[in-house]
């Protein structure tokens, strides 16, 4: 039996890494089974902070969809599309723009923070769709009247700006949607190959659909714990690296790894080489999953077509009660 509906979006802005996968997808796969789920590439919530160079637009959908795909993303079991294919999105926005009030958009604790971070990186975007972001977002939540939205922790307000959105829409017109709960996905604990924060921007990433030999070589530069600087030398895993990784991707041999590192019975290469060894193995499927389906890029677009037209079929339903209670001429 089913346990509910759920939508859930990501932003197609670049290639996936690592730290995405296990943050997020891993998520998603392992809900797929029980509830009935749509996950859309949201590329116009990319607009809002894209507008002035769209230029790897296309590129960047076309690679998410590679990356869901790759990573066990079913589209028989879901409905996977990309938001701009649906314009549904857009109108019931543009419905809900007319019911939410100004204050709520501006009191987003992530909206003043966002404005003044891209702001100090030179980017200005004070700008009426960037403002009204959770609006969209919450359009694409109850168009399919989701009750379910995997997400991580920094989109709580915005949920929770979608339930006051439909609690409005519900008083004001006729109660038809759901109030969207968030399912908290666990928040990813896999650090970049320098020990900080896994982000391109820092380049300690480790690519999402890396090759074995990609996968050896980030794993080769990795950083181990700094006051280790012989093999002699008795290491602390605690402030290493690569025993962080060997505690996600070899679980069963990575105490004993650590008690040897401790009594200077592994050395680093050693150590680094299991572990490379471990992440091939976990993610050689992914890799050829993806090198598979690089090849076939129509397939790609097939799919997210066909996933559009699943996708209108329920939007199109949700649309008709929406203008219908709010007495559209019919
Ligand atoms: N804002 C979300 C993010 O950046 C992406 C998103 C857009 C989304 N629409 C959504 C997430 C609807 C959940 C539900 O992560």
């Amino acid at each position: 039996m089913s346990k509910g509906r759920i939508f859930s979006g990501m932003q197609p802005s670049g290639r996936f890494h690592l730290g995405n996968y296990l943050g997020a997808l891993d998520n998603w796969i392992n809900l797929q089974d029980d509830y009935e789920c749509f996950f859309s590439i949201v590329d116009l919530h990319a607009l809002t902070s894209t507008f002035e160079n769209t230029s790897r637009m296309r590129e960047n959908v076309l690679q998410m969809a590679l990356d869901w795909l790759s990573a066990g993303l079913d589209p028989e079991k879901n409905v996977i599309f990309l938001q701009s294919h649906v314009p549904a999105h857009a109108e019931l926005h543009l419905l809900l723009s007319m019911m939410t009030p100004l204050s709520w958009l501006e009191r987003v604790p992530t909206y003043k923070d966002k404005l003044q971070q891209l702001g100090d990186m030179g980017k200005e975007i004070n700008t009426y769709g960037f403002l009204g972001y959770p609006t969209l977002m919450t359009a694409d939540i109850i168009l399919y009247k989701a009750d379910t939205v995997p997400v991580g922790e920094d989109q709580l307000p915005h949920l929770e700006l979608s339930r006051e959105i439909v609690r409005r829409f519900n008083n004001l017109y006729r109660p038809i949607f759901p109030e969207p709960q968030a399912f908290l996905s666990k928040a990813s604990v896999l650090p970049g190959i320098d020990g900080r924060k896994m982000s391109k921007s820092y380049g300690n990433e480790i690519p999402f659909g890396a090759s074995p030999d990609e996968l050896r070589a980030r794993v080769r530069l990795m950083i181990t714990d700094p006051q280790r600087i012989r093999k002699t030398d008795k290491g602390d895993p605690d402030v290493c690296t690569v025993y962080t990784f060997h505690k996600i991707f070899n679980q069963e041999a990575c105490a004993g790894i650590g008690a040897r590192c401790r009594n200077a019975e592994i050395g680093c290469v050693d150590c680094k080489k299991q572990l490379a060894e471990c992440m091939v193995a976990a993610l050689s499927d992914i890799h050829a999953r993806r090198q598979d389906l690089e090849k076939k890029p129509e397939y790609i677009r097939e799919i997210l077509v066909h996933g559009a037209e699943r996708a209108q079929e329920t939007a199109s339903k949700t649309m008709a009660e929406v203008r219908d209670a709010m007495n559209l001429f019919a």
